[in-house]
């Protein structure tokens, strides 16, 4: 972000108090920060506070004689290389939906030409309140930059997403956004699936499997880096949700079958998650050891995302992508997979105990397609993820 100019629009949000660690992380990689405070925004962070740590006049008031003649505020967001929203309170992103121009941000934000990044952070039931959904989707539709809020405990005493995502993360994400480096997937929506599934036996016992969802996130992470807008739904993992990636979280191949229909339409999928082929009859109570002798699981077969994805008619995305993760003739069963499951191609690995591919950092995949095998040498999973990223992105760009 070397020499980059930062307009920082500070919304009135309890988040607000981050933006302080904000300016600081953003300058010391080379960026300068001009800042301004929203009326509620100067009800968290002082202006004094700001200025201090941005080394440089802070801007609150659209009608301040002072600042209109030093300044003017036309010239305050002509002088951005770009406008960044943060914390983005809801209140903010409805007026900038709608076009308000009655404070010093909305004025800004509504006189820029240059790009502008939202960083939003809001109660919860606010977030995923219909309005909030409805102004964040036009707001993408018209160009802004919206960073997914991160999940988990919030001032307010409640838990979910809605929270402001670490500044280590916005940073990136803001650094990512800002580079010059070519975006071949800007305007294309990715569904990516990732992980496990578990499927339950009872209330307390599940069925699940060794897949840590490494790969799938690093895929996600990679087409959202090069510009994509991504929906990762992902079965029980450890990791933190990639920055700049939606997560949907899920446990059973049901919902995540459910959670990938709601994602449509995409132009893109690629599902990395280890579904489990079967799920049993769940007990509703848990399974007590006693004189009915060794408990019997029925099994009963999970839909197949995939092959639905690749299959229907409506929704079908441009492109879909599968993996197989295989013990014995990986690239016979891959190829016979491709034909079974109707998907464009297969990326598929050997995980056999020996190689060391399930839970590990390292892959070694096979890009199948039903004309083609191409076998790429052992990397981590995230330059697999890259390299994957860019031959879709190659894909998609030609034409249909
Ligand atoms: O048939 P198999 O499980 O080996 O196929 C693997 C591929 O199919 C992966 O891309 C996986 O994400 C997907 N799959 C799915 N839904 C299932 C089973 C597998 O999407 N129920």
């Amino acid at each position: 972000m070397n020499g980059k100019r930062i307009l920082l629009i500070i919304g009135g949000g309890i988040a607000a108090y981050k933006s302080l660690d904000l300016i600081r992380r953003l300058r010391e990689r080379g960026a300068s920060v001009r800042c301004v405070l929203t009326e509620g925004g100067a009800q968290f962070v002082t202006p004094l506070s700001v200025a201090a740590l941005s080394e440089q006049p802070v801007y609150t008031d659209l009608f301040s004689l002072k600042d209109e003649t030093e300044m003017g505020h036309i010239r305050l967001s002509r002088e951005a290389d770009a406008l960044l929203v943060c914390p983005a309170t809801a209140d903010l992103l409805a007026k900038m939906t709608a076009g308000l121009a009655g404070d010093l941000a909305s004025t800004l934000l509504l006189a820029t030409d240059k790009p502008v990044l939202a960083v939003p952070a809001m109660n919860v039931r606010m977030w995923e309140h219909a309005a909030t959904k409805r102004n964040v989707a036009q707001l993408r539709a018209d160009g802004v930059a919206v960073m997914e809020p991160t999940e988990g405990p919030m001032a307010c005493g409640e838990f979910g997403p809605g929270r402001l995502p670490d500044v280590p993360d916005i940073v990136n994400w803001v650094a990512g956004q800002l580079s010059d480096a070519p975006k071949p997937l800007a305007g294309v929506k990715a569904l990516v699936t990732a992980g496990p599934t578990h499927e339950p036996i009872d209330p307390v016992r599940y069925i699940a499997n060794r897949s840590s969802g490494k790969q799938g996130y690093a895929v996600a992470e990679a087409l959202a880096k090069l510009g994509a807008s991504v929906t990762l739904v992902s079965g029980p993992t450890a990791l933190p949700a990639p920055a700049g990636v939606a997560r949907i979280n899920v446990e059973t191949a049901r919902d995540m079958a459910e959670a990938c229909q709601k994602a449509l339409p995409v132009d893109l999928a690629v599902c990395v998650a280890a579904v489990a082929d079967w799920r049993v009859e769940a007990s509703a109570q848990k399974i007590k050891k006693g004189a009915d002798g060794t408990p019997q699981l029925t099994f009963i077969e999970n839909p197949d995302i995939l092959a639905t994805l690749s299959q229907s008619n409506a929704m079908r995305p441009r492109l879909v992508v599968g993996f197989a993760a295989e013990t014995e003739n990986v690239i016979q069963h891959a190829q016979a997979k491709i034909a079974r499951k109707g998907c464009d191609w297969i990326v598929a690995n050997d995980v056999s105990p020996a190689t060391g591919i399930m839970g590990g950092e390292r892959n070694a995949v096979h890009i199948i397609t039903p004309t083609n095998v191409e076998s790429w040498p052992e990397a981590a999973k995230a330059d697999v993820a890259t390299l994957l990223a860019e031959r879709i992105a190659h894909a998609l760009a030609e034409p249909r």
